[in-house]
This record gives C-alpha cells, structure tokens and sequence, in this order.
C-alpha cells in the first residue's frame, strides 16, 4: 500500500520531505510583557539552543485569541514578544522569528488535525480545564482546539524536537498522538514523533512578593515581577523591596524549602550567574539579607540591562521588527509549504 501511495503521490509531483534531524519548533504567546521568569524559564534555552539546532520560534497570536484579546494589545504584545527575543539573543540570521498568523500553513494542518484528534483526548487536556473553569459551555471552541493547533505548528515543520515548560509535557504526547493517529490512519511515514525538552525546574521564578506563586504576568502587583521592559532602576528597587523573613540564609536545603522566599532569591542568583544552586546556597550559608540583596542588584543589573536597554530600543524601531517577522514568515512558509501540501495529497485532497 505504501508503495501505491508513493506512485500516486509521485504522480502529483509533490516528493516527501524527508524527516529533518534537529529541528526545534518552539511558540510563545503574545499576550502582556514578558519577565524574569520568561527570561530564565524559557527565552535563555531557546538562545542556547541555537548552537545544535535549527530553530523556528513562533509568536503564537492565533493561540492568544482563544481567550479575548484587545486588538491593538495583541498587535503591540506580538512586537514586544518579537523585540524581548531578538534583545536577548535569538539571532535572525540563524533562527526563524515570526507570527503565527502570517503563515496560514499552521491554519490548514489544524482544520485537518481537528479531523484526527478524537474529542476525548481533547476532554482529558488539563490545561483546558484549568483555563476554561467553570463555565465550559462558554470556553470558545478555538480553546478546546488548542492542542490541535499546537500539533499542527510543530508538525508543520516535521520538527524533531519542542523545548517546553512541564505545564505544556500534556500538549507534547497529544502531538504524538495525533501524528502517530494519522501515520497510522493513512499508512504513512508523513510525521516524526516529535521529542519534548522539557525546561529545568531549577529555572522556575516565583513571585517577588510570594514565594509560592509563580513569576506571572497576570499578577496585578508590579512589584512580584522584574519585566523585560524594566531599567536598572527598576531591577534594584524591585529587588531591594523583595519579600524576604527575619533569618540569615543558610545552606540547608530542608530550611529552604520552608522558606519560599530566600529559595527563590538564592535559585535567581544560581540562573542568573550561571552557577549551580548548591554553590549559590553554600556562598551565602548564615549571610543576612542585605548583603545578599546587594549582591544580587548588581549581578541582576550587570546580566539584564543590556538586554532591557536593547528592547527599549526595538520596541521604538516598529518598522525593523515587523520586517524581521515578514522575513521570518516568508522563511518559514517555505518550510511548511511542500509539507502541508504532502498532506493535503495523502489525504486525498485535490490541489491545483
Ligand atoms: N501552548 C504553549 C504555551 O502556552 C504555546 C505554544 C503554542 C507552543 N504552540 C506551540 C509551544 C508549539 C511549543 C510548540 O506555552
């Protein structure tokens, strides 16, 4: 059968693409600015990963409007979200940058993901439970589809690999699902099982005024958060005005994870420098708040202000950002083209 396939499918001209070897896909939603917690959790990996592998980033805009957004905010957020990963290191030249919405490849292999996707897989993702709360009958339709779209923005790609937070691991075996369904349903070899890389839970930021809530930007307390927007200034007074307790830190791990709020100070100064926790917990083992806070506006200033500064001044050069995201459009739809349209033949769909 498969061979017939291939005659068929040869016979439309259109040859598969071969499976790439490492190619990450990886989207952020543009909704509000991003933070520390982004910076550290997230954007720091996806510069890292440059260096072994092809990269497509993408601001996922069509996954934000699943909940409401304001027009003009998700235009704005869409160039902020752009101008933070530029000013932290993603490298156009190397990388893929770009919006969701302006490669309408991603639209098309949802619609057929929808297809294969069974309504009780989609009634198990925790995500949309916690998201639509109570009142499901209301959750837009586009929320519940989610992971569909998700599925199709990494297998548009073929991608080989997803760095994800833990929160989107549920996300990640769908993806699995739904290519090995329809490998499976058209006896095809069209998509690769796609691996997570899943994020350390060394780089999970909590809250500057709770540390058991974790860094947000829905937090309405500008104070919980170091934006990626934020000046020197602001990093130093943020830091100094930090929940803290009464105690000197310690070294003690079981201590620490009974206080929140020295852990997650101590683990910012571990990311930030580079450094393993344990030595950041042993270099500060019985020293008092104060000195430690100096130390760690210094270090936070020295490591981010050249990135925030940075996206200052993209976020006033609109006209350079959205022209990386049209080159990044155009490259990316060249990728996602022939695959969408490998689909679109094993399914059978006519194509001029
Ligand atoms: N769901 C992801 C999140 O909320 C965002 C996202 C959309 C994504 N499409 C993706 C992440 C594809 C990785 C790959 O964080």
């Amino acid at each position: 059968v498969l061979e017939q396939k291939e005659n068929q499918m040869a016979s439309n001209g259109i040859q598969p693409t071969p499976h790439p070897k490492n190619r990450i896909f990886s989207g952020v939603q543009p909704t509000g600015n991003l933070h520390l917690g982004n910076y550290l959790g997230a954007i720091r990996n996806w510069v890292t990963l440059q260096a072994d592998y092809e990269c497509i980033y993408c601001m996922v805009d069509m996954h934000a409007i699943t909940t409401f957004q304001n027009p003009a905010e998700l235009t704005a957020s869409t160039r902020e979200v752009t101008a933070s990963l530029l000013a932290s290191g993603i490298d156009p030249k190397h990388s893929i940058v770009f919006n969701q919405s302006q490669v309408h490849a991603h639209a098309e292999l949802a619609w057929i993901f929808n297809c294969v996707a069974r309504m009780g897989w989609l009634n198990r993702m925790t995500q949309f439970k916690e998201k639509a709360g109570k009142n499901r009958e209301n959750a837009s339709v586009g929320l519940y589809a989610y992971p569909n779209l998700m599925a199709a923005d990494i297998l548009v790609y073929k991608a080989t690999h997803v760095p994800v937070g833990a929160d989107q691991k549920q996300h990640l075996e769908l993806t699995r699902d739904i290519a090995q369904a329809f490998n499976s349903a058209y006896e095809v070899d069209c998509f690769p099982l796609t691996e997570p890389l899943i994020f350390g839970e060394g780089t999970r930021v909590m809250s500057l005024r709770d540390g058991n809530k974790k860094m947000s930007k829905s937090e309405p307390s500008e104070m919980s958060r170091i934006n990626l927007t934020d000046g020197p200034d602001e990093i130093a007074k943020k830091i100094r005005k930090a929940k803290t307790d009464p105690k000197p830190l310690t070294a003690s791990i079981e201590e620490l994870d009974e206080r929140p709020e020295a852990k997650n100070l101590l683990g910012i100064f571990a990311a930030l420098s580079n450094a393993p926790v344990a030595e950041i917990y042993q270099r500060f083992d019985g020293a008092e708040f104060s000195q430690f806070k100096k130390d760690l506006v210094d270090l936070a200033v020295v490591e981010m202000s050249p990135i925030t500064m940075e996206m200052q001044r993209l976020m006033d050069d609109t006209s350079y950002v959205d022209s990386i995201l049209r080159d990044g459009a155009e490259k990316a739809a060249e990728l996602a083209t022939p695959i969408v349209k490998e689909v679109q033949d094993i399914v059978g769909f006519l194509r001029p």
